[in-house]
C-alpha cells in the first residue's frame, strides 16, 4: 500500500484548480441507467469512486466511453439488474443503482450496504421512500430485492434530510407515473446539480436545493448532457490548508455560494478570504484563533469539512468546540491527531480542541476519506516528517492531492508500495 510522506513547515502559495465533485458525479452517473439514450457527463474527477461507478455501469451492460474527464454512457440494453456485495461493500453509494434499475426494468437486486468507519449508515429512509412509490422490497441474504410493475408518484416526508435518500427519490420519481413531492429534502449543491443533470434528460423537477422538491414523472427520458459542478469539499480543504500554513492560495473553481458556512468560520478565525468570480483566495499572515463548529445538513457547516477544521483547530490560538451532529462516529481522526501532540478531549458528539504552538510529525493511519486528508493537513504544519498510511481512503475522493499540494510548495511525496 502507498504511503504519503509530508515534511512540515512550508507555507502554501500559488493557484490550484478544483476538480468535479465526487458526491455529485456518483448519483449523476447512476442516473444514466434511466434512459437508453447516449449520456455525456463532463468534469468528472479522476478518483477511485468514479472508476468504481463506471465499472458497475459497465457490469450492468452499459457502454462506457471515457475521454479524460468526460464520459459517454449508453445504457441501451441493461444485461443485469444486480449490484453485487463485492462491489457495494467497496463503495456504498453503489446502492443508488437500485432505484434506476427498478424504474427501468421493474426489478433489481442490490446488496444492502453495511456500515462504514464513520457510522452505521442505514438506508431505511431510501427503502421507505421507494415503498411509498410502489416498490415491493424484500431483504434476502443481505440483498435488497425490489419489484415494481409501475412506480407511481407520492408525497414523501423524509425523517432526516438525507442526501442519498433525496437523490434516490429524485431519480426514481423522474420515471414514476404522476407527481412526487419530497418534503424535508436535502438541500446540498450536489442535489441541485443532480436535478440539473436529470432536467437535461427531460425530467420535470422543481425546487431542488429547497426543502420541498416536486418531480413530475415522464414515461421516458432522453440522453443527458451535463458538466459536474466543482467539488466544494476539495475547495474547502485547500482553503483550510492555505490558512493553516499561513500562506496565500487561489482556489480556482471554488464557488462562494457553496461554501458560505466555511467562509464565515474561516473569517471568524482570522483568515482573509477574497471572493472572485471563478475562485476564492485564502490568506493568513498569522496564527488563527480557535472557533466553534457544529456540523449540520446544508446550508449548515458541512460534516465533510469537520476533520479538516479540527486539523486547523489543533494549532489555532485558544479552544475550539467541534460538534458532529450528522454522523455518530466521525472523530476517528482525533485519536490520530493525539499522536502529533494535539490536545483534544472527546465526549460523545463533542470534541474540545485546545490549540498548541507546535505539533510533532508522526506516522499515522487514515481511517476514512476526509480523515485521511486532515492527517496530511496536520503534517503540513507539524515539525519533521509525517507518514500517512492506508492512503487508499484518500484516493477514493481526492484527485492527485499530493501533486496539487506539491505544486503549492508543500514538501510531500507518495511512496509507492511502502509498508502500509
Ligand atoms: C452523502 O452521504 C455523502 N456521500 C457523504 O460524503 C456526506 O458526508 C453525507 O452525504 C452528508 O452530507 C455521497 O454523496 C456519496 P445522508 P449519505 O444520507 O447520502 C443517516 C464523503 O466523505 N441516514 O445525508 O450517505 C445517516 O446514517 C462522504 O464524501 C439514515 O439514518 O448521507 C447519517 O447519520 C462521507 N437513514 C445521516 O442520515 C438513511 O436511509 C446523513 O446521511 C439515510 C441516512
Amino acid at each position: 500500500m502507498d504511503v504519503i510522506r509530508v515534511k512540515g513547515g512550508r507555507r502554501l502559495t500559488g493557484e490550484v484548480q478544483v476538480a468535479g465533485a465526487k458526491n455529485a458525479a456518483l448519483p449523476i452517473l447512476f442516473s444514466t441507467l434511466l434512459t437508453d439514450q447516449r449520456c455525456v457527463v463532463g468534469n468528472l474527477p479522476q478518483v477511485q469512486d468514479v472508476r468504481t461507478a463506471l465499472r458497475l455501469l459497465s457490469d450492468l451492460g452499459a457502454e462506457v466511453e471515457e475521454d479524460g474527464s468526460t464520459v459517454a454512457i449508453t445504457a441501451g440494453e441493461i444485461t443485469s439488474s444486480e449490484a453485487p456485495y463485492e462491489l457495494v461493500k467497496t463503495m456504498r453509494a453503489s446502492f443508488l443503482v437500485l432505484g434506476p434499475l427498478l424504474a427501468r426494468l421493474g426489478h433489481a437486486r442490490v446488496s444492502q450496504p453495511g456500515g462504514c468507519a464513520i457510522g452505521g449508515r442505514p438506508v431505511n429512509l431510501h427503502l421507505h421512500a421507494l415503498q411509498q412509490l410502489g416498490a415491493e422490497l424484500d431483504l434476502v441474504h443481505g440483498y435488497t430485492e425490489a419489484r415494481a410493475d409501475r412506480l407511481r408518484g407520492a408525497e414523501v416526508q423524509l425523517d432526516f434530510p438525507s442526501v442519498g435518500a433525496t437523490e434516490h427519490l429524485m431519480m426514481v420519481a423522474s420515471l414514476a407515473h404522476g407527481e412526487t413531492v419530497i418534503e424535508n429534502a436535502a438541500r446540498e449543491p450536489e442535489i441541485v446539480d443532480l436535478a440539473a443533470a436529470l432536467r437535461s434528460m427531460g425530467a420535470d423537477i422543481e425546487g431542488a436545493g429547497e426543502a420541498i422538491v416536486r418531480v413530475r414523472g415522464a414515461s421516458q427520458l432522453g440522453g443527458m448532457n451535463h458538466q459536474v459542478l466543482p467539488d466544494r469539499i476539495e475547495a474547502g480543504t485547500f482553503l483550510i490548508a492555505a490558512a493553516m500554513t499561513r500562506g496565500e492560495v487561489v482556489v480556482r473553481g471554488a464557488r462562494s455560494g457553496d461554501l458560505h458556512a466555511l467562509l464565515v468560520k474561516l473569517r471568524e478565525a482570522g483568515a482573509e478570504l477574497e471572493e472572485r468570480d471563478d475562485a476564492i483566495v485564502a490568506r493568513a499572515a498569522r496564527r488563527l484563533a480557535g472557533v466553534d463548529i457544529k456540523t449540520l445538513p446544508y446550508p449548515g457547516f458541512p460534516t465533510d469539512l469537520q476533520a479538516q477544521m479540527m486539523a486547523l483547530a489543533t494549532v489555532s490560538q485558544g479552544t475550539s468546540v467541534i460538534t458532529e451532529t450528522v454522523f455518530e462516529n466521525r472523530f476517528m481522526h482525533a485519536n490520530e491527531f493525539l499522536r502529533f501532540g494535539a490536545d483534544i478531549s472527546l465526549d460523545g458528539h463533542n470534541a474540545v480542541v485546545r490549540g498548541v504552538e507546535q505539533l510533532s510529525g508522526a506516522p499515522v493511519m487514515a481511517t476514512d476519506l476526509r480523515a485521511s486528508v486532515s492527517l496530511i493537513l496536520v503534517g503540513l504544519v507539524a515539525d519533521n516528517t509525517t507518514e500517512v498510511r492506508r492512503v487508499y481512503h484518500l484516493d477514493r475522493g481526492y484527485e492527485r492531492i499530493e501533486e496539487k499540494l506539491a505544486a503549492l510548495g508543500a514538501s510531500i511525496e507518495r511512496v509507492k508500495g511502502a509498508r502500509g
